[in-house]
């Protein structure tokens, strides 16, 4: 799922004119990271998860949807439902989803993963504070609906969201299925569904 584009340019043998430079072993092994990479992400990106999490939550509500546990756990038990947004090896945006079974979410999804399911609860999606209002989160949910897509068996994905994010949502192709009966302390949630079968952004589809 890399963007990275990787140039090899042909050059031409020029020892006759040029006095040959050979390239110190360090050189050598140096790597160039991507500009702009999407993948699953891994329990090793734990920690950047949650750092971006926390600062996204913490500050503001006092709860994150997910604690550093259940990162690890989810990213342990189903990653090919995360997807991370990487700049120079540097993660911006990331959303984690685990398997759902029932109709609508409950408190219980909050930290369960149910496997073979038709369903996708998105847990969190999260851009670094510094690449905010930037489109960055429309275009990695974007992707991420894309990608569901083309994950044989999945037809739907939910989420709670608080109101203010609603129109966000709505925007990305979601439908509101009413208030949620999930409650985090003293926050309520909307519920959202997106049908991956639908015709929602099909303008941008790159296929499968
Ligand atoms: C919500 C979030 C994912 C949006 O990502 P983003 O890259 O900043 O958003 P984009 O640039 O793609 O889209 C911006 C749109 O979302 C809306 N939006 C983004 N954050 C918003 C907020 N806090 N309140 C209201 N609207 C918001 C903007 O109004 C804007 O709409 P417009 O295009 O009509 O002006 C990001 O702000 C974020 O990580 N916030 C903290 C964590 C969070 O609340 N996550 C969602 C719940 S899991």
């Amino acid at each position: 799922m890399s963007q990275q584009v990787s140039t090899s340019p042909f050059l031409k043998p020029s020892f006759r004119r040029f006095p040959m430079v050979m390239p110190s072993p360090q050189r050598q092994r140096r790597h160039t990271l991507p500009a702009s990479e999407f993948r699953n992400l891994t329990p090793q990106d734990a920690i950047s998860v949650f750092e971006i999490e926390r600062e996204a939550f913490i500050s503001v509500s006092g709860e994150c949807p997910l604690t550093l546990e259940e990162v690890l756990s989810f990213l342990g038990q189903c990653p090919e439902l995360s997807l991370g947004w990487f700049e120079e090896g540097q993660l911006v945006a990331f959303i984690i989803g685990s398997g759902w079974d029932r109709e609508r979410l409950e408190q219980e999804a909050l930290t369960t993963h149910v496997p073979g399911t038709p369903a996708v609860h998105i847990h969190v999606l999260s851009v670094h504070r510094h690449c905010r209002q930037q489109g960055k989160g429309s275009i990695l949910l974007w992707r991420y609906l894309q990608y569901l897509r083309c994950l044989p068996g999945l037809r739907r994905a939910l989420l709670i969201c608080e109101e203010f994010l609603v129109p966000f949502y709505l925007k990305a192709g979601f439908k509101e299925k009413g208030p949620s009966a999930i409650a985090v302390g003293s926050l309520n949630f909307m519920e959202m569904e997106y049908l991956l079968g639908g015709q929602a952004y099909t303008r941008r589809n790159s296929g499968c």
